[in-house]
């Protein structure tokens, strides 16, 4: 006679914890979906063992994890913060973009591209009207790897202002669109437009993230840098930034974006010719960033 209480299925043991709940994802259909779930589990596991979390510390992170979760909202995107805290929006990017030769490397997003940029013409100034700041221009082409010039490209830039802050976080001094413009390149492949130089700023740390940063004795801070979003038909598009030369945090970057292709030192120009030739008053700073781009096989 066989025994009512016992059991055949899949019993949990510590020993063979992420074996059994791997294969407890044996019938998904879609192939990938198992291998990260299975992946997964096995890290987890292996962590939960390796720093033999206490149920106070499992609970302790769900509380922290509920809380990111909750930080979240139409503005304000906590996980991706926390990804980007720990490195691991830099690491997917990287892993996105390796081996592509001698193509502009790509960067953190973050989370300030909310915003639709405005259209805008070659050498508009995209500051406040009398704000803060020293006066520059960046200019720059696009090309593919070839070095052949790509007209009509697409690029979309945002930044902070000179005391740290983008228009979504001081929308009724600053207006929603300042410091963002939507650019085409000419014939030539060429963008340029006016602004100011961007200064280093915190990224927000009233939530979560700033709780974990704080803890670990670690800063909220990202150096100067204005984001680069440039497509083109046909093309991979690229998300990136310029980095300011010299900015502070340039070698600490609290989420891990800096790549030293990507910065650019923002010259003191002071001549009246060259001034004139951009619309802007000596002395001016300038940049120049050329971006290439990878043409895709269709
Ligand atoms: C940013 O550069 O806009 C940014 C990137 C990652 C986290 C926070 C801000
Ligand atoms: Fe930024």
């Amino acid at each position: 006679m066989t025994d009512p209480t016992a059991l055949t299925g899949l019993l949990f043991d510590e020993s063979r914890s992420a074996e059994i709940v791997a294969d407890s994802f044996r019938d998904t259909e879609d192939p990938r979906l198992k291998q990260i779930l299975t992946s997964l589990v096995q890290h987890l596991h292996a962590f939960v063992k390796d720093v033999r979390l206490t149920p106070e510390e499992w609970e302790s992170g769900i509380r922290f994890l509920t809380r990111t979760g909750q930080t979240c909202d139409e503005s304000r995107q906590e996980f991706i913060l926390l990804s980007d805290t720990l490195g691991v929006s830099m690491l997917v990017e990287s892993l996105a973009n390796a081996a592509r030769g001698e193509v502009t490397e790509a960067t953190v997003e973050g989370p300030f591209h909310v915003v639709t940029s405005p259209e805008r013409e070659l050498g508009d100034d995209i500051s406040v009207s009398g704000g803060p700041g020293e006066r520059c221009v960046v200019s720059g082409r696009v090309l593919d790897e070839d070095g052949t010039a790509i007209a009509g490209a697409k690029v979309d830039v945002w930044q902070a202002d000179a005391e740290g802050f983008y228009d979504v976080q001081r929308p009724r001094e600053m207006g929603l669109g300042t410091l963002r413009g939507l650019f085409t390149t000419d014939d030539e492949g060429r963008y340029w437009f006016r602004t100011v130089v961007p200064s280093h700023y915190p990224i927000p740390a009233d939530g979560p993230v700033g709780t974990m940063l704080r803890q670990t004795g670690r800063h909220e801070f990202r150096p100067a840098h204005i984001h680069v979003e440039v497509s083109a038909p046909g093309c991979r598009t690229v998300t990136t930034h310029i980095f300011v030369a010299g900015s502070p945090y340039l070698d600490s970057d609290t989420v891990f974006g800096v790549r030293e292709s990507l910065v650019r030192l923002f010259e003191l120009v002071d001549d009246d010719d060259e001034a004139a030739t951009y619309g802007v008053a000596a002395p001016f700073r300038h940049a120049d960033f050329t971006v290439v781009l990878e043409r895709q096989s269709s």
